[in-house]
C-alpha cells in the first residue's frame, strides 16, 4: 500500500504542471429524458486509460434541466454488466420514483419513472443507490446534476446562462492504483477533479457569475474560498434559494450537499483567481482536516499520507475574461420567502443516534450504526404517518462528523448543539453535517404528498463508505389512516391479553422483526427488536389508551390494535 501511495503522490505532482479546460456537462431537458448507464474509459493520466462508468458518456452524466410543475419521464437504461439504481437526490418524489436500493434496474432493462416536478428552483443531483454498492458506482463515475427552475427564481435578476455565467461544478476526489484504475477504498482519494476534469482551468466573464457546486465526493468535506479572499454570496442551499444572499469567505460543503454561489468578478478582468479548499482550516473530526478524529491516535489507515488532508489546495483555476453582452452586475438584496415549519406544530419527534461499532482509537474507522442497527433491506426502521410534521434529533456519539441525508423531504435545521444554524443553513436542506463527539442537530420536516405502505425511503450518512457499511435506515410514510383505524393484517400473529395491563405478549413473530408501538395519533412510543418467536413487552411507561402494534417486515408487515388499561 505504501508503494501505491508514493506512486499516487508522484502522479499528482506530475499533473499539476498541466491544466485542462474544465468540462461542462451537456444538458438534457423536456418531458422525455433518456439516460443510458454505460461503461467507458477516460485518459486521466499518461499510460493506461481508466475504466469508468457514465450516463450517456464515459464519465458523469448530463445536467438535467427541469421546470417546476412539469412532468418528466426519465428512461434509465442500464447497459452496464451490473445491476444499478438511479436516485434523484433532494427531489420530492414518490417512493416508487425515488430510485432507492429497492428499485433496482437489472442489466439490459429500462426503468421509466414519471416524475411530477414539485421542487423549488435549486440544484439537485442523481446517482446510483445500489445496496452496498453506492460508493462503487459513484466512484466509477455515475453522477449528474439536476437544475430545477421555477417562477420565483425566474423573477430574480440572476445569472442563468448555463456554462457561461451559470457554471456547474461537481467536485469529487477519487483514488487510482498504479495502473490508473479507480480504487474504491477509504482515504486513498488523492485525485481531485471537477466535472471529471483533473487540474481544471475555466474562463469566467468579468461580471457576477453563479456557481452551482455539488460535493459529489464519497467522503471528503471541502472548505471553499477564493484565493484573493474576496467575499462570495451563497444564494441557495440544497433545496432552494435562501431568503437573501449570504456574504461569506468560506463555505464548508459536505458530501451530498449543494450550494449556489455568486462571485462578482467585475473588477478582475485579466486576473487568475482560484477556487480553493482551505483544508488546513477545517476543524478536527471532519474528513479532510489534519485530524479526522477528535484526538490524536484516532486514525484512518492511509489518511495521513493523503496530501489533500489538512492542506489547502486548488479546486478550479479561473481566468477572468471580458464580460458578456448583457452581464449581471449586481447581487440581489433579497431572494425568496420561506415559511419554515413551526416547532409547536410538530406531531412527532424521533431520535437517531450515530455510534461506532468499534470503541476506542479504531472507532473512527467505522462501521457506524444508526440506533445501533445496521441497515437491513428487510427492516423498516421508522413509520411516519402521512402529512406528519416531525422533529428529528440526530446525536452523533462517534469521533467523526457525518453528513446526514434524508430522502423525500427538504428540512429546516432547528439548531446545532442548541444554537440556531448560520444564515446559509437556514434554508431548505437535505444534507446536514452532524459534528462529532456527542453533538446534536435537530431538524423539522413535513412528510406530505406521497405515501406507500410497503416501499420505503432511505436516510443515511452521505459518506458513501459509511452508507455502504450500514449507516442507513429506511422509513415508510404510511397511507392516510394507517395509524390505527383501517383494516388489520394480523396473519397468524396474536397478542394477549387484550386489553392488557403492564405486559403484553406478541406471538408468532420472527427473529429480527422490529415491533413498534404507536399511540392513537401515530406517535412512536416504543421500539423493540425480536430475538425469538414471541416477545413480551413491558408497557409500564405507557398511559392508558388505544395503541397500535406495528411489526416491520417488507414481506409481511402486520398491524394490531390493543388497549392498555
Ligand atoms: Cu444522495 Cu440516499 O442519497
Ligand atoms: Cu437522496
Ligand atoms: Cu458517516
Amino acid at each position: 500500500m505504501k508503494l501505491i501511495i508514493s506512486a499516487l503522490t508522484l502522479i499528482t505532482a506530475y499533473h499539476s504542471f498541466g491544466q485542462n479546460p474544465l468540462a461542462i456537462p451537456p444538458t438534457l431537458t423536456g418531458s422525455n429524458i433518456d439516460l443510458n448507464l454505460q461503461e467507458g474509459s477516460v485518459n486521466f493520466y499518461p499510460g493506461n486509460a481508466t475504466s469508468t462508468y457514465g450516463a450517456n458518456g464515459n464519465l458523469l452524466g448530463p445536467t438535467l434541466i427541469l421546470d417546476k410543475n412539469s412532468t418528466v419521464t426519465i428512461n434509465v437504461t442500464n447497459s452496464l454488466m451490473d445491476t444499478s439504481t438511479i436516485h434523484w437526490h433532494g427531489m420530492h418524489v414518490a417512493p416508487e420514483n425515488d430510485g432507492g436500493p429497492h428499485t433496482v434496474i437489472p442489466p439490459g432493462t429500462t426503468w421509466s419513472p414519471v416524475i411530477p416536478v414539485m421542487d423549488w428552483a435549486a440544484t439537485y443531483w442523481y446517482h446510483p443507490h445500489l445496496h452496498m454498492h453506492t460508493n462503487e458506482h459513484v466512484q466509477k463515475g455515475i453522477a449528474g446534476m439536476i437544475i430545477v427552475r421555477d417562477n420565483d427564481e425566474a423573477a430574480l435578476v440572476l445569472p442563468r446562462t448555463y456554462g457561461v455565467d451559470d457554471i456547474p461544478l461537481v467536485i469529487q476526489t477519487k483514488a487510482f492504483d498504479t495502473n490508473n484504475q479507480i480504487v474504491v477504498m477509504s482515504a486513498l482519494d488523492t485525485a481531485l477533479m471537477v466535472n471529471g476534469t483533473i487540474d481544471p482551468v475555466a474562463t469566467v466573464p468579468a461580471q457576477v457569475v453563479r456557481f452551482r457546486i455539488l460535493n459529489g465526493s464519497s467522503e471528503r468535506v471541502y472548505n471553499l474560498g477564493l484565493s484573493n479572499n474576496q467575499a462570495f454570496y451563497q444564494i441557495a442551499s440544497d433545496g432552494g434559494l435562501l431568503t437573501a444572499p449570504v456574504s461569506m469567505t468560506r463555505l464548508m460543503l459536505a458530501p451530498g450537499e449543494r450550494a449556489e454561489l455568486l462571485v462578482d468578478f467585475s473588477s478582475q478582468l485579466g486576473q487568475a483567481i482560484q477556487l480553493m479548499s482551505y483544508g488546513a482550516e477545517l476543524p478536527s473530526a471532519v474528513y479532510g482536516a489534519t485530524q479526522p478524529g477528535m484526538g490524536a491516535g484516532q486514525v484512518i489507515p492511509n489518511y495521513t499520507s493523503n496530501p489533500l488532508n489538512g492542506n489547502n489546495f486548488i479546486v478550479v483555476d479561473f481566468d477572468v475574461i471580458a464580460a458578456t453582452a448583457s452581464p449581471i452586475t449586481t447581487i440581489p438584496a433579497s431572494l425568496v420567502t420561506h415559511t419554515p415549519y413551526l416547532e409547536a406544530n410538530a406531531n412527532a419527534t424521533r431520535a437517531l443516534t450515530f455510534s461506532p461499532v468499534n470503541m476506542g482509537p479504531t472507532a473512527i474507522q467505522g462501521p457506524f450504526l444508526i440506533n445501533m442497527m445496521p441497515f437491513d433491506m428487510m427492516m423498516i426502521n421508522q413509520f411516519v404517518p402521512f402529512e406528519n410534521t416531525e422533529i428529528w434529533t440526530l446525536t452523533n456519539n462517534s469521533p467523526i462528523a457525518h453528513p446526514f441525508h434524508i430522502h423525500d423531504v427538504q428540512f429546516y435545521v432547528l439548531d446545532i448543539n442548541g444554537v440556531a444554524p448560520p444564515l446559509n443553513q437556514k434554508g431548505r436542506k437535505d444534507v446536514i453535517l452532524v459534528p462529532a463527539g456527542g453533538s446534536v442537530v435537530r431538524f423539522i420536516a413535513k412528510f406530505d404528498d406521497f405515501y406507500n405502505d410497503t416501499l420505503p425511503y432511505m436516510y443515511h450518512c452521505h459518506m458513501l463508505t459509511h452508507e455502504d457499511e450500514g449507516m442507513m435506515g429506511q422509513f415508510l410514510v404510511r397511507s392516510p389512516g394507517a395509524g390505527i383505524v383501517e383494516e388489520m393484517n394480523t396473519n397468524s400473529t396474536s397478542i394477549f391479553p387484550n386489553p392488557c395491563d403492564d405486559f403484553i405478549t406478541i406471538s408468532d413473530v420472527s427473529m429480527n422483526e422490529e415491533i413498534s408501538i404507536l399511540d392513537a395519533s401515530g406517535r412512536l412510543m416504543m421500539k423493540q427488536l425480536v430475538n425469538d418467536s414471541f416477545i413480551k413487552l413491558n408497557l409500564t411507561a405507557l398511559t392508558s389508551g388505544v395503541y397500535l402494534i406495528d411489526i416491520s417486515s417488507l414481506s409481511n408487515p402486520r398491524k394490531m390494535k390493543f388497549i392498555k388499561n
